[in-house]
């Protein structure tokens, strides 16, 4: 189990390792609009991990491929959809868009 934080919303929940982010999310009761199904090919679940990179996923192609196609991005982007939550360390999300609403 690890933490995560989810921003602008301020909420906290404990994830067991191996969850994807996308699920972490939506049980924390975020509303989340995927409109591939979390195929990294719309890039409606772009957010930033602004803390604990390395208790997540490394980047795969497909997302590194989506990122560069999409307005915004920095090196914090991440494609939640790709993302497993590793349970080595606390993540701290911010949510963007239309994940923010
Ligand atoms: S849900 Fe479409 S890119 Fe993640």
């Amino acid at each position: 189990m690890t933490t995560l934080t989810i921003l602008p919303a301020g909420v906290t929940t404990e994830v067991e390792a191996g969850t994807p982010l996308l699920q972490a999310l939506i049980n924390a009761g975020q509303q989340l609009i995927t409109k591939c199904g979390g195929k990294a090919s719309c890039g409606a679940c772009h957010l930033f991990v602004t803390q604990g990179r390395k208790g997540v996923s490394k980047l795969t192609p497909a997302e590194n491929a989506k990122l560069d196609t999409l307005v915004g991005i920095g090196n914090k982007s991440r494609l939640a959809c790709q993302v497993t939550v590793l349970g080595t360390e606390p993540v701290t999300v911010e949510l963007l868009g239309a994940l923010s609403g």
